[in-house]
């Protein structure tokens, strides 16, 4: 299979591409539905391209719902992960004294919102206590929202299930748990789980989960989708811009919800990265998202092994599960030179520095940190050159 996943992503000819977590090499389908549809759109028209792809797009929501374990109505695609996150938060009508809560690790945008929040609308955001060994301490959550009960109206929790600069994978099934059991609404970032965790949005209970597609999952950059449990569409929620994909006006005062989590979309998409999110779902699904998490999991274990081996490097990541998201420091403040020293030999990484995780960075006492993510389509041959790169580096 190896050889196959190889040979259908092109970029692997050249590049060591251990930036999966940035944004991962499109295989050889994705491209060719992306390239194929913006051919239909400049052959015969954008409106009538999406026509005659009508069954097709809509197959494409089967195989985004397939990969969370629910149906296509609870499926929006939106502009990216971002996008569905906020598109989520702006379902609830925030009043001054409401309380967030969400973790120290939750994503830097994520958290700037929040604290856009507080400041616009006077609400407070709590963050829930951490484990010993890293990770969302769920007894904490548990007791974080209880005394935001106590003073106040708990209107949701929103935790990042793998950060952006870190290993970390949360137990989002025992938050979900904590929140169903104490009816708080549970909105789940999983922008870096798609693609390298197999997901059950029963099992995690969330309310609302935003992703996107260029990361593990191998779709194309400015596109994502949201799922939207039956929970909150039932209860009517929907987002604060709302547009004619999401309602209809159906008189002069009046406007209906669409049914479905289609409330949460946009009228306007663009299709060809429609059909190219599909196209990486499809591909996700054949590859089988149990084969990549234990491949991509098992090459990240062999790269945190061989980097802890070098002297001068330290591995940074926390948490009992740990996933193919590395992050590493070189001694001396030599972390940032690490990264253009990798590319130069043709090895992807990319650098976080502390603006995209103030509590991690602050507990780990670090600034910056290199962050390597292999997927399945990576050998070990590859994890080893990028081992004896960075003990070339740590070592002048
Ligand atoms: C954990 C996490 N959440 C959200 C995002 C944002 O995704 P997007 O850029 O598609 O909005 C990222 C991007 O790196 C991320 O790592």
């Amino acid at each position: 299979m190896l050889t196959r996943w190889r040979a259908e992503t092109p970029g692997t000819a050249h590049r060591i591409h251990l930036n999966n977590a940035g944004a991962s090499l499109m295989p050889a389908p994705v491209h060719t539905a992306i390239v194929d549809h913006l051919r239909l759109e400049s052959e015969i028209g954008g409106y009538e391209a999406a026509e005659v792809c009508a069954e097709a797009i809509a197959t494409g929501y089967e195989d985004l719902a397939a990969l969370l374990g629910t149906r296509p109505r609870n499926i929006a695609v939106v502009a990216n992960a971002t996008a569905g996150f906020v598109q989520a938060l702006s379902s609830f009508d925030f009043a001054p004294g409401d309380v967030i809560v969400t973790s120290r690790c939750d994503y830097t945008s994520n958290q700037i919102q929040y604290l856009a929040l507080r400041d616009r609308l006077g609400i407070e955001i709590v963050h829930a206590p951490d484990l010993p060994e890293g990770g969302i301490d769920p007894d904490g959550l548990r007791a974080a929202i209880v005394a935001a009960q106590g003073r106040a109206r708990c209107r949701l929790v929103a935790l990042s299930w793998i950060p952006t600069n870190s290993g970390l994978v949360q137990d989002v099934e025992a938050a979900g748990a904590v929140c169903e059991s104490l009816g708080i609404p549970f909105l789940v970032d999983a922008c870096q789980a798609v693609g390298q965790v197999p997901i059950s949005v029963s099992r995690v209970r969330c309310d609302f989960l935003s992703t996107t597609a260029r990361k593990f999952l191998r779709g194309p950059r400015g596109i994502g989708f949201m799922y939207v449990s039956d929970r909150a569409l039932a209860r009517g929620d929907y987002p604060l811009f709302v547009d004619m994909r999401g309602a209809r006006w159906i008189a002069e005062s009046t406007f209906e919800l669409t049914e479905t989590a289609s409330r949460y979309e946009d009228w306007e998409f663009p299709y060809a990265l429609v059909m190219g999110q599909a196209a990486a779902a499809r591909y996700a699904l054949e590859v089988g998202v149990e084969t990549a998490q234990a491949r991509s999991w098992a090459l990240a274990a062999r790269l945190r092994h061989g980097l802890e081996t070098i002297p001068g490097v330290r591995v940074l990541d926390r948490g009992a599960v740990r996933c193919a998201i590395v992050t590493m420091a070189v001694e001396g403040g030599r972390t940032r030179g690490l990264v253009p020293f990798l590319t130069a030999r043709q090895i992807n990484t990319s650098l976080s520095v502390s603006d995209y995780g103030r509590y991690d960075f602050g507990d780990k006492a670090v600034d910056e940190a290199v962050r390597l993510s292999p997927h399945y389509y990576n050998t070990e041959a590859e994890v080893d050159a990028a081992i004896a790169t960075v003990a070339e580096f740590a070592g002048q």
